[in-house]
């Protein structure tokens, strides 16, 4: 047995979320496959592997994650492995699970937000602190609280790419709380992040692409007045500006990952591959976190 959860990204306002702004993420068609093994050969693991195993109670195990996309790609890996895990070994609802996940990864982390954990486990649009769409839950974590729904819209194109580095989204955050406690102007930006998030929203509901990588390069631009772009997100940006609808950093900047509504799908891909840069090809998915289906033969059944 095996467990899929889809990579996630944030397609409007991540860091203004930190500040009770809303945000939007969708969970994209590139599944990781994660699976719990016996093994006597006590292996290596990520603190947040070890950290879920131990939450778990389960020794003498070894996890196998099978994916394309790199790690610290800031594409939602490490919320997927601790997620695929207690979804291996428990018979979770997809609340508890997105919770409990969230919880562990707080715990190796000590900071961070639930949205990826909430993410891969719905599967679909998910908006934060949001109005509107089909609620799906509420978490807490000491002051702060998330509020998520669901969004129904038609699946979208994607290309991802990956810049090479994923920037720490801790550093990322106290850049941008520092550039928040110097006044008015950081507030005006996260407030227009805000209402981009929210009109994005819509215009994802009536898949007006040309709409959305407006609003796309709009928030990019917001964005890059916190300083966390670089020089390798400027380029795919500019890219994505030339042969596609629009793009934008997704997550927490300082490297990771740009997403780019494609247009030109034929001139985007050569010029990606001029630069060298990991890119995928993928859209966004309703289907979250799952496990395979049970060969009759893995039920332990006979047949004929
Ligand atoms: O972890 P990432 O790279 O997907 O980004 C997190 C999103 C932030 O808004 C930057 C942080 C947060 O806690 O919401």
């Amino acid at each position: 047995m095996a467990v899929y959860t889809p990579h996630k990204i944030i397609l409007f306002g991540e860091h203004a979320v930190v500040y009770g702004y809303p945000a939007l993420s969708a969970a994209v068609d590139l599944f990781a496959r994660i699976s719990v093994i016996p093994s006597r050969n006590g292996a290596q693991f990520s603190t947040f592997v070890n950290r879920t195993l131990n939450y778990l109670g389960l020794k003498d195990v070894i996890v196998k994650v099978e994916t394309q996309v790199p790690s610290g790609s800031g594409l939602g890996t490490s919320s997927m492995i601790i997620s695929g895990i207690l979804y291996h070994e428990r018979n979770y609802d997809k609340e508890s699970l997105a919770r409990e996940a969230f919880e562990i990864e707080y715990s190796v982390q000590g900071s961070g937000s639930p949205i990826d954990t909430t993410t891969i486990v719905a599967g679909g649009y998910v908006l934060t602190n949001g109005s509107g769409g089909i609620p799906l839950w509420t978490v807490e974590k000491d002051t702060r609280k998330w509020n998520f729904s669901s969004i129904p819209a038609k699946a979208i194109d994607l290309v991802i790419v990956y810049t090479g580095s994923k920037g720490s989204t801790r550093e990322q955050v106290a850049k941008v709380r520092k550039f928040y406690e110097r006044g008015k102007l950081a507030k005006d930006v996260m407030e227009s992040i805000g209402n981009i998030t929210s009109e994005g929203a819509r215009e994802v509901i009536r898949g007006n692409l040309d709409k959305i990588g407006e609003l796309m390069n709009e928030n990019h631009s917001e964005l890059k007045i916190f300083g966390i772009s670089t020089e390798t997100i400027e380029k795919v940006v500019s890219l994505g500006r030339n042969y596609g609808y629009g793009a934008k950093l997704t997550g927490a900047g300082g490297g990771g990952a740009v997403i780019i509504l494609p247009k030109d799908r034929e001139k985007l891909r050569a010029k990606l591959r001029e630069m060298n840069l990991m890119f995928f090809e993928t859209a966004t998915t309703n289907v979250g976190i799952f496990r395979e289906r049970q060969e009759p033969q893995d039920l332990g059944t006979q047949s004929g």
